[in-house]
């Protein structure tokens, strides 16, 4: 599962202007030679070194942009001239006439940063590059920036090569986003010098390796994603350090291990994502301590045991996944009544017992998928309170009784599968009050007696499966 997330630092501009690059070619000529003027002049006076600073910035962004791509600057035309605090596009400054912020989000930029000389932006505060098609590698110099920057995105570009260890010297950062691109290679242990990040996104590249141990470092952590890249080994233990962590993204790696029980020390989690790595063990058994755990998801590793206690009065539940594991326990008994939750999936593991009519009082509920489980019993009429349900997937089971007619009540289900059972009896004529239903399978299980002919009134049917 991708992760996205949005770059709110800049509105784009409803107006494009078009490029001028002949003119900004005269002006880039016009300011170096003006530049070399001043430098040569300014011998002491503090307002004419402000002024050569000044000009070194513009000349830094204007052969930064020189560098770009010719078709790809047309957000850039106001830069021209020796004054980048005048009217740049997303060019922000100091009162002192110094670069502050660079917000170029979404600009449509192609080109590498090779041209761009960290060191000539003493005073930059924020860095924004997210959303352009960026490539290349970042060099070493990008410990050249700012001391005091606070923000880096680097997101949704094509950079590739190692994520440089010199990151680690911007001690500031608060943000840094850095997914999306080719990374590869190692996260570097450097990145535990950044103790005030709120924010890590190194999501979606081709990082490998473990995660750094030095990552429990990052006390002040509250967003964390590694999700999709190629990441081996296990969590590590230092992680329950990171007591103030609400998301965490690990998923689509080959991370490997049980969880360790310093996780159990994070309890503000609104989301845990897991799911396709190999993991080992129990899931975290103290994830909704704090009773904050919205999004869960655990599929597709091989996960074993119970289903943690703490999920069982988790009330704060959305979305629930952890179908592909060999997860086990009588189903009655470890799940709870949920207001909120919307989607659960606990199908492909070894849950047996019954199936509990609290699932009934999960008014929000869209989806439930057990299938492939060992959960025997009778379908509890009282499932047809659930009236969000669209998807009701009980297959391949050892479900016995009747089919309850309660489930002809339930206004926007549209698939229902219940084949691969014991189910007996006949098929309730309330099915046939279904009018979304576009796909039902009842097949391989005891039912006898005619097909009721209200079925006919399914007119979205495209999977009608009764055969024995
Ligand atoms: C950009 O435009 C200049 C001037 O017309 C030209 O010399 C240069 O080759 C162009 N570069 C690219 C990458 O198109
Ligand atoms: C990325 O930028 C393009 C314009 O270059 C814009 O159309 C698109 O909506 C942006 N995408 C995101 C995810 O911000
Ligand atoms: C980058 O800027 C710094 C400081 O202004 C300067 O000393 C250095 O020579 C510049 N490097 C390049 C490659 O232009
Ligand atoms: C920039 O960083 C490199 C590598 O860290 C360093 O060797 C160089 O001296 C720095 N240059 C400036 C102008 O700070
Ligand atoms: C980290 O954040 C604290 C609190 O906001 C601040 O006082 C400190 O200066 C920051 N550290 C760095 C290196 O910016
Ligand atoms: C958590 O931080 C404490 C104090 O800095 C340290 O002693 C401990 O080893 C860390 N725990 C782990 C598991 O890294
Ligand atoms: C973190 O978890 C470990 C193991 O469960 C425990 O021994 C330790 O006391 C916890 N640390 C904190 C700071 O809660
Ligand atoms: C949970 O997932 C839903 C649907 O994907 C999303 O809209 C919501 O923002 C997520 N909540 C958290 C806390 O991530
Ligand atoms: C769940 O909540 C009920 C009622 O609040 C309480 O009696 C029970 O001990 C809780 N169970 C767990 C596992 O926290
Ligand atoms: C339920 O889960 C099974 C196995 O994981 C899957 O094949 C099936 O498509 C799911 N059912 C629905 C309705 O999504
Ligand atoms: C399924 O449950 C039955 C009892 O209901 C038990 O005898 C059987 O071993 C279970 N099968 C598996 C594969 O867990
Ligand atoms: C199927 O259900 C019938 C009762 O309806 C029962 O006699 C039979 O043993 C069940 N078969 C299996 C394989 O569970």
């Amino acid at each position: 599962m991708a992760l996205e997330y949005s770059s709110s630092y800049s509105l784009l501009p409803q107006l494009i202007i078009t490029p001028c690059f002949f003119i900004f070619l005269i002006f880039l000529l016009y300011s170096i030679s003006l530049f070399h003027v001043t430098f040569t002049s300014a011998s002491t006076p503090t307002t004419s070194l402000l002024k050569v600073e000044q000009d070194q910035e513009a000349l830094t962004l204007l052969t930064w942009k020189a560098s770009l791509d010719n078709q790809t600057q047309s957000f850039l035309s106001s830069w021209f001239g020796r004054n980048s605090c005048h009217h740049w596009f997303g060019v922000t400054c100091h009162k002192s006439g110094s670069v502050s912020n660079l917000d170029l989000d979404s600009c449509g930029l192609r080109g590498t940063l090779h041209n761009l000389n960290f060191s000539s932006l003493p005073n930059l505060l924020t860095l924004n590059l997210y959303n352009n098609s960026l490539y290349g590698t970042i060099s070493i110099n990008i410990g050249n920036l700012s001391k005091l920057i606070t923000s880096l995105d680097f997101g949704f570009n094509h950079f590739s090569g190692a994520i440089s260890p010199q990151l680690g010297f911007l001690t500031s950062l608060s943000f840094l986003a850095l997914a999306s691109n080719n990374f590869r290679g190692p996260i570097p242990s450097s990145i535990g010098n950044l103790r005030n990040l709120t924010t890590l996104y190194l999501h979606t590249n081709k990082l490998s390796g473990s995660i750094p141990q030095e990552i429990g470092l990052l006390r002040s952590l509250n967003n964390l994603a590694l999700s999709t890249n190629n990441l081996i080994g296990p969590i590590p233990p230092s992680i329950g350090n990171l007591s103030s962590l609400t998301f965490l993204f690990l998923n689509d790696n080959e991370l490997s291990g049980a969880i360790p029980l310093e996780m159990n020390n994070i309890t503000h989690l609104k989301s845990l994502q897991l799911s396709e790595n190999n993991f080992i063990g129990q899931l975290p058994q103290e994830i909704c301590l704090g009773s904050v755990l919205e999004n869960f998801t655990a599929t597709g590793n091989h996960f074993t045991g119970p289903i943690p206690k703490s999920l069982k009065n988790c009330t704060s539940l959305f979305r629930v996944r952890l179908e592909r594991n060999q997860l086990t326990g009588d189903i009655a008994e470890s799940f709870g009544v949920y207001p909120t939750l919307n989607y659960i999936d606990l199908s492909s593991n070894n849950f047996y017992g019954e199936l509990s009519e609290k699932w009934g009082q999960c008014h929000m509920l869209t989806s439930l998928n057990i299938s492939n489980n060992n959960i025997s019993g009778a379908i509890p009429p009282q499932l047809g309170k659930a009236i969000q349900l669209q998807q009701l997937d009980l297959s391949a089971n050892h479900l016995s009784g009747k089919i309850p007619k309660e489930l002809g009540i339930l206004p926007l289900l549209f698939k229902l599968l219940l084949g691969d059972n014991n189910l007996s009896s006949s098929i309730p004529l309330e099915l046939g009050n279904l009018s979304n239903l576009e796909i039902l399978n009842l097949a391989s299980n005891n039912l006898s007696g005619p097909i009721p002919k209200q079925l006919g009134n399914f007119l979205k049917l495209q999977f009608f499966n009764l055969i024995k």
